[in-house]
């Protein structure tokens, strides 16, 4: 497995559509690997695999509570089959825009179908954090971010934040 760093807002590789995956095999496994160590070493609970800068429809997370044992759960080509008309709203974040939190409102329940990590096609029903954290990184990988469901307002806002700070990294660097 390999530490790899993961790219933030205003970086326009988190705005790709990834790519499906055609076969799910050993390169496929240890990038899942490589993002679901990175993932950890953060901390966060799901990790799109555009966040490396690998354009590739992969997501792993684990919502295993602090002190219980990992559950990592790996999901290829994942889509939302199905979504509920009730909503419910989380406080999300994202290892892309670090250290912003906002209320996100979102379908409470979703059903989505995706291949394991043999390439075995499954499906789960989903609600609570599963629920979110699913869509949100079904999300990045068609180039969604949490922000853009927020009010326009807070969105340019935090943009411009992160738009300003790699600026100033830039000139830094000059
Ligand atoms: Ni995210």
């Amino acid at each position: 497995m390999a530490l790899r760093s993961i790219i933030c807002i205003p970086d326009p590789r988190l705005r790709l559509v990834s790519k499906r995956v055609e076969v799910v095999d050993d390169s496929i496994r240890t990038l899942m690997d490589d993002m679901l160590e990175t993932m950890y070493d953060a901390p966060g609970i799901g990790l799109a695999a555009i966040q490396i800068a690998e354009p590739l429809r992969v997501v792993v997370m684990d919502l295993a509570k602090k002190d219980d044992p990992p559950a990592p759960m790996f999901f290829v080509n994942p889509e939302i089959l199905w979504a509920s008309d009730d909503k419910a709203d989380y406080e999300e974040g994202c290892l892309s825009i670090p250290e912003y939190y906002e209320i996100v409102e979102r379908p409470a329940r979703v059903k989505v179908g995706y291949q394991d990590r043999m390439g075995a096609h499954q499906e789960i029903e989903a609600d609570g954090l599963l629920a979110t954290c699913l869509q949100h990184e079904i999300d990045h990988i068609n180039g969604v971010l949490f922000v853009d469901h927020l009010s326009r307002l807070k969105r340019e806002r935090v943009m411009k934040k992160f738009q300003k700070a790699a600026r100033l990294r830039e000139s830094e660097q000059a």
